[in-house]
């Protein structure tokens, strides 16, 4: 098969003109004590280093201390109505009720307190993300396999423009922060100056991120593939020049078995046998007719996990995007291995793919780690709200309530999980990295009149994922910087 190239269906660059808004503080937000701004403007070519005397954040709080999956929500969530997050060092100094953390702060600590329609939680998690389809989200009437060969193989060629890539890095980051994600894991494109371009200016705002070139050698237009043994030095000079620096880690990205051949999938696993702290990212079981073609493509395997378990790419470590349509022994061998599901469902609904069975996938008999993913460009929105509440919709589908509670969980903790960085990110605990979100639970007038009637904090957390976006974002932290603080108060009804 070969996905054929349109003339031209592509985003002029000259468009893009992407520069980080420095961090501005929100006027309504108190400080006391005030010493001076925390949201110090930065230059465009500073690198943001952690500061390192002790800042403070106080407000409603939600964090998990476990997976509320196996152990239930009782046992695993915390909600502290008036909490305070010390933060030095780019890391959780201290966490809890503010009456208990208070006296632990040195004197003259500046405590930001974003009252009590706040709420604070570690930074969001996006677990699949492509942002060379930035330019492309929200384009018209075509399945995956067409999706593919209309919009995102032309819209990627541009990105042999290392200026180009620079361009959407930032302008993708930026949309990151505004929507409270401090980390992702994302796919770049066939080209390293992609990686580059993406680890650049990530390491610039102190991001913890992944990302890997992708890996591409037949069924896609000849200027967008490598070959098994060029994507693989290319790859291994990325992970050399990237992967475990600062808080950069490097995944290794075949984008899916239908682009390559078995000769690549083979150098891949041979990449990742010698670089097993990488990440491995690539696509899996996303829609029935890409299901079909693998059969064609690999008929001497049993299944599509097959494809890559046969390869050595099914392992702890490994996302798969998508997984809609696997069948039971293939979720044993997930299970079993540790690997991954990134679920991403407004993708999977804008596709027209299907609706993601969580709960099947999470049997508690053989639970597989489940992260949420937004998946742009097919995915529609960076708003991990929005993309919660179409996790709840994929839910629904299925016969099955996702709790509001679970949902948050998925787009934090759980997905630090998935991407093996749960001791690291995903929660509010002292140790932990700095990365924190601060939602305005009353950030449009409908919400704002729909919170008067909520009357418990699940139902709360519920109107948010359903009607929220990054209007909600008042601001994001990240390595205790605030790198995004929202200009405007909230559409608050009078
Ligand atoms: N499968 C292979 N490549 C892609 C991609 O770029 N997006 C999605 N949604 N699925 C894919
Ligand atoms: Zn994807």
């Amino acid at each position: 098969m070969v996905l054929a190239l349109p003339a031209d269906c592509g985003v002029d660059p000259q468009s893009f003109h992407g520069t980080f808004p420095p961090a501005v503080f929100d006027a309504n937000v108190v400080r006391r004590p005030v010493t001076a701004s925390a949201a110090r403007e930065f230059e465009e070519s500073e690198m943001i280093a952690p500061p390192a005397r002790m800042t403070a954040v106080r407000g409603p709080a939600l964090t998990f201390t476990g997976d509320p999956f196996r152990d239930g929500l009782d046992a695993t969530m915390v909600h502290e109505p008036d909490a305070i997050v010390a933060m030095a060092d780019g890391k959780i100094a201290h966490f809890g009720p503010a009456g208990r953390i208070t006296p632990l702060l040195p004197a003259g600590t500046e405590v930001v307190d974003y009252g009590r329609d706040a709420l604070i939680s570690a930074g969001f998690i996006d677990t699949h993300v492509h942002y060379p389809q930035t330019p492309m989200i929200a384009s018209h009437g075509a399945q995956l396999l067409d999706w593919l060969n209309k919009y995102t193989f032309p819209t990627e060629l541009k990105f042999a423009d290392k200026a180009h890539a620079r361009a959407v890095a930032r302008l993708f980051l930026q949309e990151n922060l505004r929507n409270g994600i401090t980390t992702s894991c994302v796919y770049c494109t066939v080209h390293p100056q992609s990686v580059d371009a993406l680890f650049e200016e990530a390491e610039r705002l102190g991001l913890r991120l992944a990302a890997g070139k992708v890996l591409m050698d037949r069924n896609a237009p000849a200027a967008l593939l490598d070959t098994a043994q060029s994507g693989y030095d290319e790859s291994q000079a990325l992970i050399a020049k990237w992967h475990g620096r600062g808080r950069l880690l490097y995944a290794i990205t075949p984008r899916f078995a239908v682009t390559s051949t078995p000769a690549q999938l083979a150098a891949a696993g041979a990449l990742w046998q010698q670089h097993s702290d990488c990440l491995l990212q690539t696509h899996l079981a996303e829609s029935r007719r890409e299901v079909a073609l693998i059969k064609e493509l690999f008929p001497d395997q049993q299944s599509y996990l097959d494809v890559y378990d046969h390869h050595g790419l099914c392992d702890a470590r490994a996302i798969f995007g998508h997984g809609i349509w696997l069948d039971e022994p293939e979720m044993q061998r997930l299970h079993a291995s540790g690997a991954s599901i990134a679920h991403c469902p407004t993708s999977n609904f804008f596709l027209g793919s299907g609706a993601f069975d969580l709960a099947r996938a999470i049997r508690t008999d053989r639970p597989v780690r489940v992260g949420l993913g937004t998946d742009i460009g097919a995915g529609t929105s960076f708003s991990i709200l929005a993309t919660l509440g179409a996790a709840y919709k994929a839910s629904q589908l299925n016969g099955h309530s996702l709790s509001a509670g679970h949902a948050y969980y998925l787009g934090t903790r759980g997905s630090a999980r998935a991407m093996y960085l749960d001791d690291r990110i995903g929660s509010l605990a002292a140790g932990m990295e700095a990365d924190l979100v601060v939602l305005d639970m009353r950030s449009t007038p409908l919400i704002d009149f729909r919170m008067n009637e909520a009357g418990t904090f699940a139902e709360q957390l519920f109107v948010q994922m359903t009607l929220g976006d990054d209007r909600a974002v008042q601001a994001t932290y990240v390595a205790g910087r605030p790198a995004y603080v929202r200009k405007t108060d909230a559409n608050r009804s009078p």
